[in-house]
């Protein structure tokens, strides 16, 4: 059994456990297995979206955890993201509860702007026509509603650059609690790393493996990383564990995503040991490069015509 699970504390005095499932293409039928084995294993956060869904099977799964008494909902920490069709504050609310129900639940610990990209209400699909101009500061409004509400104990942001973050923070009345980003070794985010702690809002890596198997999966294996295999090797770790435990010790939680009962369980067992200050120096030797690039947001005549623009250059 792995040891005790660590946890950082949010800028609402909440407690985000550092290592949280992530649940994106974990698909109906083995979402399921993949978080009864979690919760048993001793993980207290997962990691969930409406877009991913899945979210019905979740709160099915939790209901009978809870009713079997293997966790208690007031020890979980539950995360979901506010998809880009429903960006209209009136429309957020809605979307809230629709979350709320097919998870079962009556208040979310966490809940985030998945993307700062806003698309037609009601839309499918990402074609380009359905892009329309964002609007975060209203978008934000009614997401300090549902904070107010105590319904969304804590609110945030994912996907946004240290421009997009700034400017969110100039008008927010309540200042977003984390920032869910792409993060682990070979998309480091050093930048939006320091930006993040030096205005108090957490950073959550999603993709800490890197995504492999993932239609996003374009770049080389990261678990495949000679340097990562030699630091695994040296400390008996697997790749997994090594990068897990990077971003533990870089300060920020990690999602790995898992439908496999034995890798969930190793993804867990990395808080009883440390990688020492000689090995964590070799990760500034990592070739950098973004994995997932939004390039479905972009279009030549949209309201961002390049990745680059998506990420204000941060890329
Ligand atoms: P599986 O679900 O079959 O375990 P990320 O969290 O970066 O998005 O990566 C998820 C991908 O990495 C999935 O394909 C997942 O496959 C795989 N994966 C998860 N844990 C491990 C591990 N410990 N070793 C190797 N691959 C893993």
């Amino acid at each position: 059994m792995a040891s005790q699970i660590s946890f950082f504390q949010l800028n609402t005095g909440a407690k985000i456990p550092s290592v949280g499932l992530g649940t994106w293409q974990a698909t109906e039928g083995l979402v399921t297995d993949a978080i009864a084995a979690a919760l048993k294993v001793g993980y207290r956060h997962i990691d969930c979206a409406q877009l991913y869904g899945n979210e019905r099977e979740i709160g099915s799964v939790l209901k009978m955890l809870f009713e079997d008494g293997v966790v208690k909902r007031e020890d979980l920490f539950i995360t979901s993201k506010l998809w880009c069709t429903d960006h209209s504050p009136e429309d957020v609310p809605t979307a809230f509860d629709r979350t709320l129900k097919d998870l079962q639940l009556d208040y979310i610990d966490l809940y985030l702007i998945h993307w700062p990209v806003r698309m037609k209400h009601g839309s499918t699909g990402f074609a380009p026509e359905n892009v329309v101009a964002p609007d975060i500061p209203s978008t934000w409004r009614a997401m300090e509603a549902l904070f107010d509400s105590g319904k969304a104990r804590a609110i945030g942001v994912s996907n946004f650059t240290t421009k997009k973050l700034g400017d969110l923070l100039e008008v927010a009345r309540i200042p977003p609690a984390v920032n869910q980003v792409e993060c682990h070794p070979s998309w480091q985010q050093d930048k939006l790393h320091e930006y993040c702690k030096s205005k108090g809002v957490h950073l959550s890596g999603y993709s800490p493996l890197g995504s492999r198997g993932t239609t996003w999966f374009k770049s080389g294996d990261i678990l495949q990383n000679p340097i990562l295999k030699e630091i695994a090797d040296k400390l008996g770790k697997t790749p997994a564990q090594v990068a897990l435990r990077w971003g533990l010790q870089k300060g920020h939680s990690v999602l790995p995503k898992s439908i496999s009962e034995s890798r969930i369980k190793e993804n867990f067992d990395i808080f009883d040991w440390s990688i020492p200050e000689d090995l964590f120096a070799k990760f500034s030797e990592f070739h950098q490069a973004r994995i997932v690039l939004g390039t479905i947001f972009t279009n030549e005549n949209g309201v961002y015509r390049t990745v680059e623009e998506l990420w204000d250059g941060e890329i």
